[in-house]
């Protein structure tokens, strides 16, 4: 019988690894969260439309923060330990609680791009995917385009799963999808 560990939703669960603290958002937050989800680079493969204005990123932040409030996922900021700099977002957008799999995703600011820190805070809440919430899948929807994401996610061992052909509707355009996966399988 599985069942997923629900008693991590009772206090945020904050994560550490070598050069990164992964916690909960902060509405102070807002100036960064708004630069990342205007920046054409960070959006170019996100079929998402621009935040407008600085109030849709506290808006942003508060809908993260609640999705952990009411179980439905978690999201993580990820600070440097050095200089204390937010350099990016990640987390569960979704958790099929029925299915033990969660949908994972992030963004990073470009000036960190190439450093291994979306590397580091992915693995880590892999980690903490599949040891404390007992997740026994974790999926990623990508544009088959996305390089970048795809040269991680499988430096992280996802494989491609799925390719929808002209699956989302976005800006007058049909775009693909993709889905990659990763099972928990070093723990049976
Ligand atoms: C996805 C994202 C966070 C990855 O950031 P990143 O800085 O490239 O990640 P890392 O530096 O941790 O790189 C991870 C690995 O992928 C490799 N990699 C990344 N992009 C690559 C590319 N274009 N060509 C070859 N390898 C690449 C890196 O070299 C590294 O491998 P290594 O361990 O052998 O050195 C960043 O590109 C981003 O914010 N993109 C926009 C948002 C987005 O698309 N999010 C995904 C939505 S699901």
């Amino acid at each position: 019988m599985f069942t997923l560990n629900n008693n991590i939703f009772k206090e945020f669960p904050n994560i550490e690894t070598n050069r990164l603290t992964l916690r909960s958002l902060n509405l102070t937050d807002a100036e960064t969260i708004f630069e990342m989800r205007t920046n054409d680079r960070i959006s170019e493969f996100i079929p998402r439309h621009k935040l407008q204005k600085i109030e849709d990123a506290i808006s942003l932040i508060k809908k993260t923060n609640n999705l952990f409030q009411s179980k439905q996922g978690i999201g993580w900021a990820g600070f440097t330990k050095e200089g204390n700099h937010l350099i990016g977002t990640c987390g569960f957008n979704k958790i099929d609680f029925e299915n033990f799999r969660a949908e994972i995703g992030g963004e990073m600011s470009v000036s960190y791009w190439g450093r291994n820190y979306a590397k580091e805070a992915v693995e880590a809440i892999i980690d903490f995917g599949f040891k404390k919430l007992k997740l026994n899948s974790i999926e990623a929807r990508v544009s088959p385009e996305n390089r970048s994401v795809i040269y991680l996610l499988k430096k992280l061992g996802f494989t491609k799963e799925a390719h929808f052909r002209q699956y989302v509707y976005f800006n007058n355009d049909f775009l693909d999808l993709a889905i990659f996966t990763l099972h928990n399988e070093k723990e049976t």
